[in-house]
């Protein structure tokens, strides 16, 4: 990603793209029609680790806003990584309408904590099996931020 940019996405209650800006759709390598009324995992990398995208739901469908590191992929199989934040979005009645996300370019330096992070997590969960994978990848990820006295958010965001 270039230092200006945003990747903006928003979806339904259920996570069905709703709208992409033109940097997502660059980004993706998608077209616009490709991409709405699908799932967000559409853009989802092979080598990220089940237990990110868990407690990412688990955050925001508290209500909870997330950040988070996420390697995506494009069309033509090349991938790049984004700082993300996803909040929820309200209608007139409190409902929940569906998520929002902007990511931006992350810092190098950072990846270079989070990459190894998210290799341990992933074996972990390959090794775990898919029943067991969730809770192998949190452990791998809970072993690491515990020791800091940090929450996720706080580990995240002092990184
Ligand atoms: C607003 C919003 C943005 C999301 N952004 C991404 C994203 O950039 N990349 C991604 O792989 N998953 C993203 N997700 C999570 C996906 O919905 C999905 O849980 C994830 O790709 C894992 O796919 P799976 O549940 O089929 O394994 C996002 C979800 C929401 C609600």
């Amino acid at each position: 990603m270039r230092d200006n940019d945003f990747i903006v996405s928003k979806t339904d209650a259920k996570g069905r793209l709703t709208y992409c800006n033109r940097i997502f759709i660059e980004f993706s390598g998608y077209s616009e029609p490709e991409l709405l009324g699908h799932q967000h995992n559409i853009v989802r990398h092979p080598d990220m680790p089940r237990a990110i995208f868990h407690l990412l739901w688990k955050t925001i469908k508290s209500g909870d806003e997330f950040f988070g590191y996420v390697k995506n992929i494009s069309t033509n199989g090349d991938y790049y990584w984004v700082f993300a934040n996803i909040t929820s979005s309200y209608g007139k009645n409190k409902e929940l309408s569906g998520f929002f996300s902007v990511r931006r370019k992350p810092d190098p330096v950072k990846l270079k904590i989070i990459s190894p992070i998210y290799q341990d997590m992933l074996a972990a969960e390959k090794q775990a099996g898919t029943r067991d994978a969730i809770a192998a990848g949190t452990k791998v990820l809970t072993d690491i931020i515990e020791p800091t006295g940090k929450d996720y958010r706080e580990f995240i965001l002092s990184l």
